[in-house]
């Protein structure tokens, strides 16, 4: 069964083994880095999905020193190679938006500010979408 196609939507999937998202706090200050590809690059072999850790979408969601950040364009060229690095091994590559740094609660925002968080969040959606993941 493990071994059998899937599909998750619309997504095919090789097999039914998924790497869940797990920090790696290999980044450089939210930069992939070069031990971060090639750890998932390790981590694609045979799955048929690798979720990249939760990465912050904006610096105030950030919880750990070297988590990945999803936040900026400076960032997409470092995430491209990334998710090459998984497609090379046959894997589908996608990647945990977050925002959770347990510092804040919702009523720490205004509505102004959640409203542009979602955004943030759906922008990097689609541009993941679109290009890479
Ligand atoms: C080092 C480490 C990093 C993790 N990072 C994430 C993460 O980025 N996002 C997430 O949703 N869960 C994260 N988790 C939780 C795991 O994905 C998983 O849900 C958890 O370890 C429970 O797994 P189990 O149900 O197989 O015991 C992390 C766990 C560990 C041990």
């Amino acid at each position: 069964m493990l071994l059998k196609e899937g599909k998750i939507g619309n997504i095919k999937l090789k097999n039914r083994i998924i790497m869940l998202p797990t920090v790696t706090n290999l980044s450089n200050e939210g930069f992939v880095s070069e031990r971060e590809v090639e750890y998932y690059k390790r981590r694609s072999k045979g799955v048929s999905l690798v979720i990249v850790g939760a990465s912050y979408v904006n610096k105030l969601g950030k919880f750990f020193i070297n988590q990945i950040g999803i936040d900026d364009d400076d960032k997409i060229e470092g995430l491209k190679r990334l998710s090459e690095a998984i497609h090379q091994n046959g894997a589908k590559a996608g990647i945990q938006l977050a925002m959770h740094n347990p510092k804040y609660k919702p009523s720490d925002f205004t509505k102004e500010q959640i409203q542009g968080l979602c955004t943030r969040l759906c922008k990097w959606s689609n541009k993941g979408e679109k290009g890479w993941f």
